[in-house]
């Protein structure tokens, strides 16, 4: 953690009891209906297109996984990876590191709306104590990166906020650069043990989220490092790197460039294709999700090098059930980013548009049968993976409707939900919801089994 000692430059002790930090979270884009359900999609959002909706997380925890936190009048403690209302106040217990949130309490006339607010009080604590609360701080902040990349750029706003507080107190941070350059020679230290190692890429991830900071990474050279960290005899380091790899390229050109450049398309597909654990496999599918989403020149080379068959493998090894529906969504975003270069109506440049024309999508996922891959996953109990699915299958359908057609199981099965979701939106509707989740999902399954009458 040698990047908080350069935190406090002068002061010994700080006067510091809480952090108050006022939640980033908007729910006003969340159903009313179900916030769990919303909340649980983890999503990576492209800048260039924040209508479409990727499942594809940054996160070890799956979409189930995700709680959400109900806040009360009393402090309680916020567990990692819980999700928390927006108006909820949530501080940070110095004491003991943890983030506590309850309800606000109107009477105590607390300015909360800006953020980040520091309360002083008499009781000391040393800086070291500081430190650990705050790297605390980060490690949960990370858990709640599970929004929005909209909300992930707000988040750090926190930290900003605190930058600030500390200028205030006199004490000094480190540039985010210096503190990079650090977490990249520990990382490429051969002195350096294997979970200091692993600590440094974790700590990087959550730098190059940024635009300007995944710029500053490449320069430096941290970037092949963590490819070259692909292929890693230590799992636990291919995971890492595979994390800040995806990291750094989320809606980045510049670095999905760098990276294709840097042989990091076949070093993922190499961990896709080969036995792993499972956590490797998730952050090796997210990097490739992120070097893929926008990049027509990537999806050309992906193609061609059998990375499509990759990914139709994962369907057939023991363990790799959580990646389904993130591989599923992956392909709908391929097959929508293509559909809509060729209707032209998103701006999209000429020399991109013919990039695409060159992904030759289609007449593979045809011809691997991913019809029945896809189909198939109609079977999931959760609304919200059906819900990715029955899209995906809306857009096989000018492709797989004969395949459709001719698999009784998909017949039964899309019966079945209709029946489900028949019940659940009229329920729905007499709790008094017009327009309802249910009924959504309900409508979906409808168009399909007109389409294949
Ligand atoms: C990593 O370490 C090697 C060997 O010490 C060195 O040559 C290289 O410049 C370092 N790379 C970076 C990016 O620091
Ligand atoms: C990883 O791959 C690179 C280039 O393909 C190679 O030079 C390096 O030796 C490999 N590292 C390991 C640990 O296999």
């Amino acid at each position: 953690m040698s990047h908080w000692a350069g935190l406090l430059s002068t002061a010994a002790k700080v006067n510091l009891l809480v952090l108050v930090v006022s939640v980033v979270f908007s729910w006003s884009s969340l159903s009313d209906r179900v916030p769990e359900f919303a909340l649980t999609k983890i999503e990576e959002n492209d800048i260039k297109d924040d209508s479409r909706k990727e499942l594809i997380t940054e996160d070890d925890a799956d979409p189930e996984d995700l709680e959400v936190f109900y806040p009360t009048h009393q402090w309680q403690t916020i567990r990692p990876g819980q999700a928390v209302p927006a108006g909820s106040h949530v501080r940070l217990n110095l004491q003991t590191g943890d983030r506590e949130a309850k309800l606000p309490d109107s009477e105590n006339g607390r300015n909360l709306i800006a953020g980040l607010r520091v309360d002083v009080d008499s009781n000391l604590f040393t800086s070291q104590e500081l430190k650990k609360a705050l790297a605390k701080m980060k490690e949960s902040e990370k858990a709640e990166r599970k929004a929005h990349e909209e909300e992930v750029r707000k988040k750090f706003r926190p930290i900003e906020q605190l930058k600030e507080e500390f200028e205030k107190l006199n004490v000094k941070m480190e540039t985010d650069y210096e503190i990079m350059v650090k977490l990249i020679s520990k990382f490429n230290s051969s002195a350096s043990t294997l979970d200091e190692k692993v600590a440094a890429l974790y700590d990087l991830e959550y730098y190059v989220h940024q635009v300007d900071n995944a710029k500053d990474f490449l320069s430096i050279g941290g970037l092949q490092l963590v490819i070259d960290g692909l292929n890693s005899t230590e799992a636990v380091l291919k995971e890492h790197a595979a994390f800040v790899l995806g990291a750094a390229l989320s809606s980045n050109p510049k670095i999905q460039i760098e990276a294709i450049e840097g042989g990091a398309l076949q070093k993922l597909l190499v961990i896709l294709a080969t036995e792993q654990p499972l956590a490797v496999k998730k952050k090796a599918l997210f990097a490739l999700s992120s070097m893929l989403r926008h990049f027509p020149y990537a999806q050309q080379q992906f193609l061609k090098l059998g990375g499509l068959q990759v990914l139709r493998s994962l369907f057939r090894q023991k363990g790799m059930e959580t990646l389904h529906v993130r591989v599923v969504t992956l392909l709908y975003d391929l097959i929508v980013e293509k559909v809509r270069s060729q209707e032209g109506g998103d701006g999209t440049r000429p020399e991109k548009i013919q990039q695409y024309r060159q992904v030759k999508l289609v007449p593979a996922v045809v011809e691997q049968d991913w019809c029945v891959v896809v189909s198939n996953l109609l079977a999931m109990p959760e609304h919200d993976t059906r819900e990715k699915v029955l899209k995906t299958v809306g857009v096989l359908m000018a492709f797989c409707k004969e395949r459709f057609r001719g698999d009784p199981t998909l017949s039964t099965t899309l019966s079945l939900l209709r029946s489900e979701y028949e019940e659940l939106a009229a329920e729905e509707q007499r709790e008094g919801d017009k327009d309802g989740y249910f009924k959504e999902l309900l409508g979906s399954v409808n168009t399909i089994i007109q389409e294949l009458r």
